[in-house]
């Protein structure tokens, strides 16, 4: 089975979807989006991802007239046509479709799009190794709460931590605090206590950050705190891990070249890996 699409109130394949020109997240990035992985016919934590989906649309002011109902429908029916034993689903939503003009038309029809591909990281490696990740400013916008394509600082601070052979970079705001990082949340682990930054404008509330805060380490006995943490304090964690919906949770063994701790993933960030595998397969 080839990558699947829906584009509109149509399947098909991912190859042969196309959308207008005058569509206003092409131009502007004008939309909103959820990423959300599948284990067979079973989304990961699907209730969370839409509540953040209408969270970002009201706040855009994009209409959600019918579009929940909509994704209520199509994602059980993409998994079933795929079959992929694990999917990445994408979900977008862009304002609509108007001749160019930043001023958008109150009255058009949002696009809803998707695509539903077979998942392609190699967790167990990825997890044993643990990942190395790049350190930067943040250059991104003052709304990183809210989940739109607008996504070019994410873009460009990527691609630069990939050129570097790191994997992801963590950013921090002007005076040093740790934000996330460019498509991940970010952790640290000092004296036993997890500590991530608390929700603001700077950061996306991340759904498996969440998780892991009321479900993941409670169930563990691991105390956290919503507190801010700064770029100098990574270098003297004892562990630091990143949550996103493609990872769950992933150990960072190196930031900016400086080894974390002895250089290998923590035994804090492997029993929150193995507790919410156990918890997503139950
Ligand atoms: N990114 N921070 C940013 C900037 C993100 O883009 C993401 C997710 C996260 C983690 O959120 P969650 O746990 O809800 O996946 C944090 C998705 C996976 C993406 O854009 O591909």
């Amino acid at each position: 089975m080839t990558d699947l699409a829906y584009v509109n109130g149509q399947f098909l394949p991912a190859e042969n979807a196309v959308i207008s020109i005058n569509d206003r997240g092409l131009q502007f990035g004008d939309s909103v989006y959820e990423v959300v992985k599948a284990y067979g016919d079973k989304p990961v934590l699907m209730d969370e991802h839409i509540l953040r989906l209408e969270r970002s649309a009201h706040a855009l002011n994009i209409s959600l007239n019918g579009i929940i109902e909509e994704i209520d429908r199509i994602v059980p029916e993409g998994l079933q046509r795929t079959g992929f034993s694990q999917t990445i689903i994408y979900i977008q939503l862009t304002r609509g479709t108007q001749p160019r003009n930043l001023i958008f038309d109150k009255t058009i029809k949002p696009n809803l799009i998707a695509t539903f591909r077979p998942y392609g990281l190699d967790l167990a490696s990825m997890r044993s190794n643990g990942i190395k990740v790049s350190l930067y400013p943040d250059i991104r916008w003052a709304h990183c709460d809210l989940k739109t394509t607008n996504l070019l600082g994410n873009v460009l601070m990527k691609n630069k931590a990939n050129d570097e052979g790191c994997f992801e970079a963590i950013l921090f705001t002007e005076d040093g605090r740790v934000s996330e990082a460019c498509s991940s949340s970010v952790f640290v682990v000092k004296n036993g206590v997890l500590l991530t930054t608390p929700s603001s404008e700077n950061i996306l509330p991340g759904v498996n950050r969440k998780y892991v805060i009321d479900i993941v380490a409670p169930q563990l006995g691991i105390p956290v705190r919503e507190e801010h943490t700064f770029k100098d304090d990574l270098f003297t964690a004892d562990e630091v891990f990143l949550t996103s919906t493609t990872f769950l949770v992933m150990p960072v063994i190196e930031v900016a070249g400086q080894q974390i701790a002895n250089g290998k993933p923590g035994p804090i960030t492997m029993s929150l890996v193995e507790q919410f595998e156990k918890n997503i397969h139950n």
